[in-house]
């Protein structure tokens, strides 16, 4: 099987990855649903919505400020590191996650769709005020701040500029997606729920278009009954696996 998934690869002329927050696990970033996807008593579906955050702004930051600091001291795995080296090879064209937590970034990959967002990025609820702090250098001083964090240039209240349930996707970063989507020739689909849309189209458009959906997951998951190739284990471990039989 991973053989086959590694042919594939290799012989591909425009293969893209969907990830999340599985590509992560290895990593200790806490995964979204599951035993290990609790903050506190609240379900992350709790907390990431716009409700959520008018109802009590300070939960809701402290929330995100728990994730930004067990995010900062995350590295990329092997996972990270073999999608940015497939890119490099010129078989993946691009990786369209849903993680926010800058991973892949990190790790290498050059065309890099973030479809909901990036934790290290906020901006102001009333201007048009944004700011990535990573490239401010304002992470630890964000991180210490007592108060819900405010906008430098109007006081009002700073949000995390990521996408929270209910909220649309930016037009232009889901057409771009769906773009990808539509012209890939397979698709590497690694840990992912693959329940929340409409990231999960992604996948449906490539198969619905004759690509091949590979599929790397601990366990079954929404994309499970589409992928022609499923391969059960850790995403570091199995990409790592694939691109040794690559190269
Ligand atoms: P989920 O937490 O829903 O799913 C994580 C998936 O990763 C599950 O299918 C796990 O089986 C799998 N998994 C866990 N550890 C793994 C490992 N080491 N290797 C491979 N797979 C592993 O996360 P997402 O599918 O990313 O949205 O969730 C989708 C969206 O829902 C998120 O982007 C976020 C969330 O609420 C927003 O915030 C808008
Ligand atoms: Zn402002």
């Amino acid at each position: 099987m991973i053989e086959e998934a590694a042919k594939l690869l290799a012989r591909s002329r425009f293969a893209i990855a969907f990830t999340g927050a599985g590509i992560s696990a290895e990593s200790g970033v806490p995964t979204f649903r599951g035993f290990n996807g609790l903050w506190k008593k609240y379900r992350p579906e709790e907390l990431a919505t716009p409700e959520a955050f008018w109802k009590n702004p300070r939960l809701v930051w402290e929330f995100y400020m728990w994730r930004m600091n067990l995010i900062r001291k995350a590295k990329p795995n092997d996972a990270h590191y073999a999608l940015a080296e497939l890119e490099r090879m010129g078989i993946l064209k691009a990786v369209i996650t849903q993680n926010v937590d800058d991973l892949h970034r990190e790790a290498g990959t050059k065309n890099l769709i973030e479809l909901h967002g990036n934790i290290f990025r906020v901006k102001c609820t009333s201007c048009s005020y944004r700011e990535y702090l990573k490239e401010s250098g304002r992470v630890d001083e964000f991180l210490q701040e007592k108060d819900v964090p405010k906008c430098p240039n109007c006081g009002s209240l700073l949000r995390p500029d990521v996408v929270w349930f209910g909220e649309a996707l930016p037009e232009d970063t889901l057409d771009k997606a769906f773009r990808l989507a539509e012209r890939a020739q397979v698709c590497i689909v690694i840990g992912t729920s693959g329940i929340v849309y409409p990231a999960a189209y992604i996948p449906q458009i490539v198969k619905e278009r004759g690509g091949t959906i590979i599929e790397i997951n601990v366990e079954k998951s929404g994309i499970t009954p589409i992928a022609d190739i499923f391969l059960r284990g850790k995403a570091g471990e199995v990409m790592d696996k694939i691109v040794r039989l690559i190269k």
